[in-house]
């Protein structure tokens, strides 16, 4: 097996039914900034660092947040932050990617309590700074407008902070033929649902109606995230490493909708070893 070491740079891609026509426009593809972390918790700690030196630089900074098992420890270091050493989040603006469609608001299982519970609850942000898309509206598509309308009014995202499914999801963007630009509602791949309800997977057999619950969400799409100014992935586990090989060195396609992070030129991801075992080789 050859070693190699990715450098962080840019080139542009030449398809080859194309390469000497002048005419044609070619997007550039990005080589990310790569962080590797001994464990998960190293990898929050580094992440809390990056973020909350992004929230001192620019107080009013406006943050894309996920959910997940994913961002828990960089929120608990957040919490830390702002109770030990005075990191205040009282100018920010925060959008988070994705919540369920049809939800109550109070789900246990939705992403209004876990950000509650994990940040908002803990921190300075005032109630009004932090947006979710709204699992109880009545019209689904003034809701994908009305969020996607808000990013912008807020002068869009700064810094947007992801996690990645192991079958390459961003937020909700699940893999597929295509990829869908803004914010709109998207169907939950069946490993996704599988993995984010393990207490109802098991029930599957014998109430199979069971799927339809939470089998749609609201995300923003694969374009909001690409017009963030900067972009911080964090990821840990073995499960994640093959699908995060493909998306830094892969083809750039919407069966892994990672890869398209290819496509910005600011990307940093903090990885744990584990993670990031398969980031730097080639077969
Ligand atoms: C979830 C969320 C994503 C999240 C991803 C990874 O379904 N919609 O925004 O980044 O899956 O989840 P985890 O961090 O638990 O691996």
């Amino acid at each position: 097996m050859e070693i190699t070491v990715v450098p962080r740079g840019s080139y542009t891609l030449l398809p080859c039914s194309q390469a000497r026509d002048e005419t044609v426009e070619r997007p550039t593809v990005h080589v990310p900034e790569i962080l590797l972390e001994a464990d998960y918790n190293a990898m929050s700690l580094r992440a809390g660092d990056i973020v909350g030196e992004a929230i001192r630089h620019n107080p009013s900074i406006v943050l894309a947040l996920p959910t997940g098992t994913t961002p828990i420890g960089l929120y608990a270091d957040l919490v830390r932050r702002h109770r030990d050493e005075g990191l205040s989040l009282s100018a920010v603006t925060t959008f988070n990617l994705d919540e369920y469609v049809g939800i109550a608001v109070d789900d246990p299982d939705g992403y209004h309590g876990f950000m509650r519970s994990h940040l908002f609850d803990h921190v300075d942000i005032p109630e009004g700074a932090w947006h979710l898309p709204n699992p109880q509206a009545t019209d689904a598509g003034a809701e994908v407008r009305r969020y996607e309308g808000l990013i912008d009014a807020s002068g869009g995202i700064d810094l947007a902070i992801l996690g990645v499914g192991a079958n390459g999801h961003l937020a909700f963007n699940e893999p597929g033929d295509t990829l869908t630009g803004p914010t709109h509602v998207a169907a939950l791949a069946d490993d996704t649902w599988l993995r984010n309800f393990p207490s109802l997977a098991p029930r599957l057999k014998d109430e199979p109606e069971l799927r339809a619950r939470y089998s749609t969400a609201y995300t923003v799409g694969i374009g909001t995230i690409l017009r963030a100014r900067k972009i911080l992935v964090l990821a840990s586990g073995m499960a994640k490493a093959s699908i995060l090989a493909s998306a830094v060195r892969g083809a750039i396609t919407p069966r892994n909708p990672a890869s398209f992070l290819q496509l910005h030129p600011d990307v940093t991801f903090i990885l744990d070893e584990a993670a990031g075992s398969w980031v730097h080789y080639t077969a």
